[in-house]
C-alpha cells in the first residue's frame, strides 16, 4: 500500500512590490519601531492590481512542479488552501489546473484560514493514504492586501499576499507525513472574521468585507494552542522535540512564533522564521517557510520537520513530516 504522502517539490511565488513599515507610516497612524517590536514585521509584499491568487498560485506550482521532476499532466488532484480567491466558483484551484495544463486532475478549494495549507496537506495526505490518488499539488496563495481596511492600524501591518506550493507524491515507506493533527473551535466568530459575500444578518454593517480581529486574544490562543499541537502531533509520530531538526509555524508575528519555542523547550535557531520579510501571508506562509528553509539548504534527507499553524475559525494544525523524496 503506497500510504506515505512525501513531499517531493515545492516552490512560492512572492510579488516584486515591496511595502516597507515606514512606507506604512503614510497610509495610517503607526511607526516602524511599534510594528518591528510587537510582530517582528518589517516589510510584505503586495500584489499588483492585475494580480490574483490563481495567477501567484500558478508560479509557485510550476517551480514546484520543476522540483519534483513532475509534468503537470501527472497529478491526481489540486487542492488551493485560500481565503482570497478572485472568484468564490470557479475555485482557484480549477483555475490552476487549467492554467498549469493538469488536464487528468480532480481540484479543489480548501478555507481554514491560515491554518489552511496544514488542513490542505492532511487532505492530501489522506487522498494517498487510501490510495485514490498518488501525485497531487497543494497549494496556499493568499492577496489579504484586498481584505484589509487599510485605514484599521490593528490589522493592516499584519499581513502580506504571496503563494507556496508542494508536490505530494505516494510511497510505500518513509519519508512522507507521518502525523496529524486539525482542530477547530467555532464558538468565538467575532474574534477573527472576515463576512462572506452574502453577508451576515446579524453584523451591524452586513456589507463588512475586511477583517477584523481581536488581537490579544488571538495571541494567547495561537502561543497556547500551537504549542499543545506540536506536542500533541509528534506523540502521534512517536517523536519527541528533540528529533526535529526544524520547526516550520505559520509566520504571523515573531513574539508569538518565540514565545512557542519558549513553551517547546527549542533554542530560536531550530524554529524557521521569515515573517520580517513577508508579514502574515495565511495560508501561503507555511509553504512558502517550507521551500526557503529547503532553498537555504537548512533540510537534509530523513530529518524531521514540524509544520504548525493556527487561525481563523478558531482552527488549528500540525504535521510532522519526514523530509526527502524516497
Ligand atoms: N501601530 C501603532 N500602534 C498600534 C498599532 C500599530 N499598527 N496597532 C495597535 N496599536 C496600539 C494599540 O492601539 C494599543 O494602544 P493603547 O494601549 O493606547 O490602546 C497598543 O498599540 C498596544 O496594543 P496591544 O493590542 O496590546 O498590542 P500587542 O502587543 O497585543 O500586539 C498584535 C498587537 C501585534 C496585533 C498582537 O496582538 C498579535 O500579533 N496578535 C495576533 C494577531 C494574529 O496573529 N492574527 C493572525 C490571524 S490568522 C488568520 O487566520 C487571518
Amino acid at each position: 500500500m503506497l500510504k506515505y504522502a512525501r513531499l517531493t517539490g515545492w516552490g512560492k511565488y512572492l510579488p516584486e512590490n515591496v511595502v516597507t513599515n515606514k512606507d506604512l507610516e503614510e497610509k495610517v497612524n503607526t511607526l516602524d519601531t511599534w510594528i518591528q517590536t510587537r510582530t517582528g514585521i518589517k516589510e510584505r509584499r503586495l500584489a499588483a492590481d492585475d494580480e490574483a491568487a490563481s495567477g501567484m498560485a500558478v508560479k509557485a506550482a510550476q517551480d514546484a512542479l520543476r522540483v519534483a521532476g513532475l509534468r503537470s499532466e501527472q497529478l491526481d488532484l489540486v487542492i488551493v488552501a485560500t481565503v482570497t480567491p478572485e472568484m468564490i466558483f470557479p475555485s482557484c484551484a480549477s483555475l490552476v489546473q487549467h492554467a498549469i495544463g493538469a488536464k487528468n486532475a480532480a481540484a479543489f478549494d480548501l478555507n481554514a484560514a491560515c491554518t489552511g495549507f496544514v488542513y490542505a496537506a492532511a487532505t492530501a495526505s489522506q487522498f494517498i493514504g487510501t490510495g485514490m490518488y498518488k501525485k497531487i499539488l497543494v497549494v496556499g496563495s493568499e492577496v489579504y492586501s484586498r481584505i484589509l481596511d487599510w485605514s484599521d492600524r490593528d490589522t493592516c501591518v499584519l499581513f502580506g499576499d504571496g503563494a507556496g506550493a508542494v508536490v505530494l507524491e505516494a510511497g510505500s515507506k518513509p519519508p512522507g507525513f507521518l502525523s496529524f493533527v486539525l482542530g477547530s473551535n467555532g464558538a468565538r466568530p467575532e474574534l477573527l472574521n472576515l463576512l462572506g459575500l452574502c453577508g451576515n444578518p446579524n453584523d451591524p454593517d452586513k456589507n463588512r468585507h475586511y477583517i477584523t480581529m481581536n488581537g490579544s486574544e488571538i495571541y494567547k490562543f495561537a502561543v497556547r494552542t500551537m504549542a499543545k499541537a506540536s506536542k500533541q502531533v509528534l506523540s502521534k509520530a512517536g517523536l519527541t522535540i528533540d528529533d526535529l531538526k526544524l520547526v516550520i509555524p505559520h509566520q504571523a508575528n515573531k513574539r508569538i512564533i518565540q514565545a512557542v519555542a519558549k513553551s517547546l523547550g527549542v533554542q530560536n535557531d531550530k524554529v524557521f522564521m521569515n515573517v520580517e520579510k513577508y508579514g502574515n501571508t495565511s495560508a501561503a506562509s507555511v509553504p512558502i517557510a517550507l521551500c526557503e528553509a529547503a532553498e537555504e539548504g537548512r533540510l537534509d534527507a530523513n530529518d524531521y520537520v514540524a509544520l504548525v499553524g493556527f487561525g481563523a475559525g478558531l482552527s488549528w494544525g500540525a504535521a510532522v513530516l519526514q523530509w526527502g523524496s524516497g
